[in-house]
């Protein structure tokens, strides 16, 4: 048991294909206690019998990108566990119409939404939950390949991605000094519901299939074993970093 009585807040599960829900379980099969986060009202009835199956100590509403929804899940937190070990942020949003055809037609409007929610959340997170973060906390997000290099249709989100792997990179210098430590996770691609608003996504997971050097896709599972190294001790040093779970495609050249 590498949780033991450590206490995980988990942002982004939406059903059992998100990614958070393969880390929320390898978390608590490690002994850690678990509370969910869920955007808003309507995804609370969806995520009541998976926060019961994973044994939660309790849900919490938190659109993030509502600074006071943000403070009062931070003061429930305080109110429920009073600390936090392990904060994982997997969120992001986009509008469909942004991730499709030429990025050079994004709105500003769209740009703006794309980076708020899938990038300033995160600061805006690690901001109200910095006097709760335990000595040794964790905080994860969640980026993808698109931040670095060019992918068909993913466009805004592919700079909310550069953007957040920055802001983690700036958080893990302003959090290291109490010990916390901030990472990025960077999954290759897997069929969610995010992942459906991007056009073209099928292709991706065939291309990774065909050409990964591991020549398969990857698994919520797949990531909830990085997420399970990040959140212990045995990640101690592990710092600033984007560690790729991706069947190693991103070492590919031509
Ligand atoms: N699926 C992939 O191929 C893939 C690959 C690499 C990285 N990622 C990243 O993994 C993370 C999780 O995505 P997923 O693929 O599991 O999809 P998902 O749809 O299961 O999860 C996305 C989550 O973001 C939440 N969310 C959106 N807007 C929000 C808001 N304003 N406030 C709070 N929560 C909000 C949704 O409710 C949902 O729970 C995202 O950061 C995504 O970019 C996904």
């Amino acid at each position: 048991m590498l949780l033991e009585g450590k206490k995980a807040l988990v942002f982004g599960v939406v059903n059992e294909r998100s990614i958070a829900y393969g880390i929320a379980k390898a978390l608590k099969a490690h002994g850690a206690h678990l509370a969910l986060s869920y955007a808003a009202e309507p995804i609370k009835k969806r995520i009541e019998p998976i926060a019961e199956e994973l044994g939660a100590d309790f849900i919490l509403q938190c659109n993030v990108s509502d600074d006071a929804e943000i403070a009062s899940a931070a003061e429930r937190v305080r109110r429920e566990w009073g600390l936090v070990d392990v904060l994982v942020h997997s969120i992001a949003y986009a509008n469909r119409e942004d991730l499709r055809g030429r990025f050079i037609d994004t709105s500003r409007e769209g740009f703006g939404l794309a980076l708020d929610v899938s990038a300033f959340s995160l600061v805006a997170l690690c901001r109200a939950f910095e006097g709760l973060f335990s000595p040794g906390a964790s905080v994860m997000a969640m980026s993808y390949y698109g931040s670095g290099k060019v992918v068909a249709n993913y466009n805004a989100m592919g700079v909310a991605k550069a953007a957040l792997e920055a802001c983690v990179r700036y958080l893990a210098v302003d959090l290291g000094a109490r010990g916390v430590r901030v990472n990025c996770i960077s999954p290759g691609p897997v069929k969610t519901l995010a992942a459906s608003a991007i056009s073209g996504f099928s292709s991706i997971l065939e291309t990774i299939e065909q050409r990964a050097p591991l020549k398969r896709n990857i698994t919520p599972d797949d990531v909830g074993g990085c997420a399970l190294y990040l959140a212990s001790n045995l990640s101690s040093a592990v710092t600033g970093a984007t560690i790729f779970v991706d069947s190693g495609y991103n070492i590919m050249g031509v």
